[in-house]
Order: C-alpha cells, then sequence, then structure tokens
C-alpha cells in the first residue's frame, strides 16, 4: 500500500512499513495507524504520573478520543477497506490500553513506593523535646501552685479579687481611714479622679480580698487569696509590681494560737523541714489587732541559705487578729466571730527558697533565666513528693 506520511517516521523501524495503513475519510484526512500507535505510547511511556496517563487515555480510547473517533468513521469506507482497516485499529485500541493498563501500574507502583519512602520514619532518631517539656514555669507561678498545695490540704479555699480596686477595699473597709499615716506608707498608684471625685487605685496588698471574701460569704472563712500586688517603687528588693498571698480564717472561736500552727506547718512544708525557728514580733497593722511580724531562723553558709537552723533572723510575714473595726466594716459582729489574717510576700518566698538574688530578673522576660531557674510543666507539687521541684 502506497505511503504518504508527511515524514518524521523511524526509518528504523523496518516492521512499521508492513503494517502501516492509509485511510482516506469522508472528510480527507489521512491517519497513519503506525505512526499514532508510536505516538500513543510514548506518550504512554512518558506520562508522570496518574493523572496525566488519566488524560492521555481519555485523549485515545475515551468517548471523544482519536481511537474512538477512528471506530467511528469506519462506516465511511468502502466495505473492502472497512474489514482491514478495522482490524487494525483494533488492535491498536488492544494495545494501547495493554500500554496504559501497564503504565498505570507502574505508576501506581511508583507512587506507593514514594509515599512509602517519604512515610519512612526512623526509629533509630533521638526523641525530639516536646514542647511541654521545653517550656518552663516561672518561679512565682511555681512558689503560686506549691502554696495552693499546702494551704489546700489545711482546709484553705482560694479567693481572688480585682488588681484595680476601690478606697474603700484597699483601705478603709481596712480600717486605714482617710489621712491615716499608712495610706503614705503604701506608695499607691491612683487612677485619675472620677466624676465623683474619688479615685481607684492599683491594689497595693492582697488585703482588699479579706473584705471582699467576708462581705460575700457567711463564716466560717478559710481562704488564701495570691496573686499581683503594686507599689510605686523599684531597686533591688522592690519591683512596683510584685506577688503577695493573703491569708484568712474567720470562725466563732478562733484565737492567736490557731494563727500560730498555721504558719508553723506551712513554713515547715514550704521550705521543706522537719521543724522551723519562728519569732513572733509585735508590731502595727491598722487591719489587726495585735499585729505580729513573722521571723525563721536561718544559717549562710558561703552563697546558700539554711532554712531552719542557725541564728540570723529574717522577717518573712505580717499578721494578726483581725481587728474588730474590720470585722464591723464587712457587717460581722466582732462579739460573735474573731479570726486572723496575714500577709506573705511571694516573690521574696521564691527568692528565699530558689536561691534568686535579684529581684527585677524576676519580670526581666529574659529566657536564659526562665530556663535557669524555671520550673518543668510536669514538677506539679505535690505534698506527699514534697511541694518543691
Ligand atoms: N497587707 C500587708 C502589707 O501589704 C500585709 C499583711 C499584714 C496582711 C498583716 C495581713 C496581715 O493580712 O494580717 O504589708
Amino acid at each position: 500500500m502506497p505511503r504518504r506520511d508527511k515524514g518524521g517516521h523511524d526509518k528504523g523501524d523496518k516492521g512499521a512499513w508492513a503494517t502501516t495503513l492509509i485511510i482516506t475519510m469522508s472528510k480527507p484526512e489521512q491517519i497513519d495507524l503506525d505512526k499514532l500507535e508510536q505516538e500513543l505510547l510514548a506518550a504512554i511511556e512518558a506520562a508522570a504520573d496518574l493523572r496525566a496517563l488519566e488524560q492521555i487515555r481519555v485523549g485515545a480510547v475515551g468517548k471523544k478520543g482519536r481511537i474512538s473517533g477512528l471506530m467511528k468513521g469506519l462506516g465511511a469506507l468502502p466495505p473492502e477497506q472497512r474489514k482491514t482497516y478495522g482490524q487494525a485499529v483494533n488492535a491498536l485500541k488492544a494495545k494501547v490500553m495493554e500500554a496504559l493498563e501497564a503504565r498505570k501500574e507502574a505508576l501506581a507502583q511508583a507512587e506507593l513506593d514514594a509515599r512509602l519512602a517519604a512515610e519512612n520514619a526512623d526509629i533509630s532518631l533521638p526523641v525530639r523535646p516536646a514542647p511541654l517539656l521545653e517550656g518552663r514555669l516561672h518561679p512565682i507561678s511555681q512558689v503560686m501552685d506549691e502554696l495552693t498545695e499546702i494551704f489546700a490540704d489545711l482546709g484553705f479555699s482560694i479567693a481572688e479579687g480585682p488588681d484595680i480596686e476601690d478606697d474603700f477595699h484597699n483601705f478603709t473597709a481596712l480600717n486605714i481611714p482617710p489621712e491615716h499615716p499608712a495610706r503614705q506608707e503604701h506608695d499607691t498608684f491612683y487612677f485619675n479622679e472620677r466624676q465623683d471625685g474619688s479615685r481607684l487605685v492599683l491594689r497595693t496588698h492582697t488585703s482588699p480580698v479579706q473584705i471582699r471574701t467576708m462581705m460575700s460569704t457567711k463564716p466560717p472563712i478559710r481562704i488564701i487569696a495570691p496573686g499581683r500586688v503594686y507599689r510605686c517603687d523599684s531597686d533591688q528588693t522592690h519591683t512596683p509590681m510584685f506577688h503577695q498571698v493573703e491569708g484568712l480564717v474567720i470562725d466563732q472561736e478562733t484565737h492567736l494560737g490557731h494563727l500560730k500552727w498555721v504558719l508553723q506547718e506551712f513554713c515547715k512544708a514550704f521550705f521543706e523541714v522537719d521543724s522551723v525557728k519562728m519569732r513572733f514580733r509585735a508590731s502595727h497593722f491598722p487591719f489587726t489587732e495585735p499585729s505580729l511580724e513573722v521571723d525563721i531562723g536561718y544559717a549562710k553558709q558561703g552563697n546558700e541559705i539554711r532554712i531552719g537552723e542557725g541564728d540570723q533572723w529574717l522577717e518573712i510575714l505580717g499578721c494578726g487578729m483581725v481587728h474588730p473595726n474590720v470585722l464591723k466594716n464587712v457587717g460581722l459582729d466582732p462579739a460573735q466571730y474573731q479570726g486572723f489574717a496575714f500577709g506573705v510576700g511571694i516573690d521574696r518566698l521564691a527568692m528565699l527558697k530558689y536561691g534568686m538574688p535579684d529581684l527585677r530578673a524576676f519580670f526581666a522576660a529574659d529566657l536564659r533565666w526562665l530556663k535557669h531557674y524555671g520550673f518543668s510543666m510536669l514538677d506539679v507539687p505535690t505534698l506527699s513528693g514534697g511541694v518543691g521541684a
């Protein structure tokens, strides 16, 4: 049969000449089946992935594909050509289908291999540290957790109050009336005057939480209130914001012995020692009567402070029996109820227990400091395990 392709045929492919067919269709168009076969097989072989292969399949044997088009054109051929040509198109279709199938399998296998290689985990690699283990709890948070654990064990619950307070809760109700000299000692941060002339303050101590608790809860009351407090003061041992924990117990037969016992138990548990030397000194706070300050005994060995030993004294807290005026201010009858209160500087406790010399470093947000002094999230303080980390 004469051959009139437009060149580009592989001259080395002798066998292809024998099967070359040239057909004339209704819209005269010459189709070289050999060439089409080579083209399709090459495209199938070159298909990079299953999607590309599918496109080739649709283009060849899909409804509007090239081979399907040839099939449809068969009817237009003279009968003598129809048979041979039909068989050749069918053979081409079978070959292409076979090649498609083979390539599909190869690609699917390659895709699976690639996925297996990518998802392969090298179990000999060291375990990457989990973010939870990398992060550190600030010593203040740690000490607050320790305090909570110790006092919860003694039957106390946690109370909270706002950082922005009014004059009544921060001062007046605590038996610090206007013009009282104690107000000057507090280095208070005041807000601008409100319309009625009053000024809100950043609370200068956690004691206003006593007032809020007594006004909202019926005795018996046993609470601690840890939180931030603010004073306009800054040097190596003072920062404008620091932390306190307030304690309050109100009941019908509460006395100084209870206060002493609670504080002793607290110090032993917190400093993790079997006995602590404590000294109760007479003092003055407007909201307690009598008022006491508590020192604990310590010994200094080199740079280390040992709590519970030695003959040096360190002041750690203020306390006393709640003043009858305070009880009256919150509507409690001092003839029926008494109680005790105490206030401790948390930052001070943390510095003492964990040997941190400069308070300002607490709030400098230096990650190196936090890595050194911080605590692992998983070191949850428990009394059974010793509250410290
Ligand atoms: N509020 C006091 C202060 O900030 C500390 C304090 C002393 C609290 C005696 C108390 C207390 O509850 O009874 O200096």
